[in-house]
């Protein structure tokens, strides 16, 4: 794949790992990214110190809410691709700040979409979140044709970037994947998120505070996410909604039972009522990835519990 290829929300986690991966393919990759205040530019700034280095990159500090300047550059480079990665995440600010998601997760997705139509794109994939799905699953976890019942505004807002997706892939004739993560994790993770917090608790000897009884995630290795998202760009094909997700739920205790032995120290871990907006359970059906990507998630996690705690020491 040498084409061009956009991403947007490309100096945050997954946005950076998908950049460089891109970079290795010999792909052209543009980045779009106004460094969000959700937590601290020095960590963003970091994330793409290599790709940087890369005469194939270049990065555009552009806030997704402003459309022209958003169409301009779309115009101006004509991606092959859009990957539409760039949002306000995490669902528990999102009951405080609900106005900003909206602006960002929706109206930002419609500038995206319009910036598609205006330079005559040929796919665009946009990663959602498997938060759309609510409370319900059935056994073999939460399959793309299940009815989604979002329980938070950031689930709510993921959710319409969708339903926009697929009016506009149909109004338009554009292929669009969409892509629901479940709980990613690895090298560069947010720090917001609970797999962050918990390595750095425990390393430091201070207190965790678990949510509800028997949580469980569907915990998915970064370097997982972002082959799904490659296969995903090779294969524009309609209008699609894949799970990328481990399919292995582990309660959130085993996950820090886990982490505890891999740095070697005990937590000390207090328990809370689950908040709300926080989904009990994730967990993803995958046969869909399977068939139309051929992929599967491969790294286990206590490989990539490994693999992150030895990111998150040299950090
Ligand atoms: N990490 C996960 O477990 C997970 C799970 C489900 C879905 N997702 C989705 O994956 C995508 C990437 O998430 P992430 O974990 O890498 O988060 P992240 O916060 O690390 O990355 C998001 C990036 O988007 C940028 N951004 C935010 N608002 C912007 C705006 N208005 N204009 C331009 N850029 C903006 C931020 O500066 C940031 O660099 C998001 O769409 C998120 O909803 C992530």
């Amino acid at each position: 794949m040498k084409k061009r290829v956009l991403v947007t929300g490309a100096a945050g986690f997954i946005g950076s790992h998908v950049v460089d991966k891109l970079l290795a393919r010999g792909t052209a990759v543009f980045g779009v990214d106004n460094f969000s205040p959700y937590y601290a530019e020095t960590r963003k700034q970091e994330n793409l110190v290599e790709a940087l280095k890369n005469h194939l990159f270049s990065l555009h500090r552009i806030d997704i809410r402003d459309r022209s300047r958003l169409v301009s550059l779309v115009k101006k480079v004509r991606p092959w691709t859009i990957i539409h990665l760039a949002a306000e995440v995490g669902v528990r600010p999102s009951f405080e700040r609900t106005a900003e998601y909206i602006e960002t997760n929706i109206r930002g997705t419609q500038n995206v979409l319009a910036a598609a139509k205006e330079s005559g794109i040929k796919h665009l994939v946009f990663g959602s979140s498997s938060s759309v799905y609510g409370k319900r699953h059935g056994s073999s976890g939460f399959k793309e044709t299940d009815r989604t019942l979002p329980i938070s505004p950031y689930a709510v807002t993921k959710l319409s970037a969708e339903q926009l997706a697929r009016v506009h892939s149909s109004r338009y004739n554009l292929p669009i994947t969409v892509l629901r993560f479940f709980t990613v994790y690895g090298p560069r993770n947010r720090p917001d998120m609970a797999m962050y917090r918990f390595t750095e608790a425990i390393s430091r000897g201070k207190p965790i505070v678990l949510f509800g009884k028997g949580t469980k995630r569907d915990f998915t290795f970064i370097d997982d996410v972002v082959d799904g998202i490659i296969r995903a760009v090779e294969r524009p094909r309609g209008f699609r909604i894949i799970n990328l997700g481990n399919h292995k739920p582990v309660t959130v205790l085993n996950l820090v039972r886990l982490l505890e032995k891999l740095i070697v120290k005990r937590a000390l871990v207090s328990h809370q009522p689950l908040p709300p907006g926080d989904v009990p359970v994730t967990f993803a059906n995958v046969n869909q990835a399977k068939r139309l990507l051929g992929w599967e998630p491969r790294t286990s996690l206590k490989r990539g519990l490994r693999t992150l705690v030895e990111w998150y020491k040299k950090d």
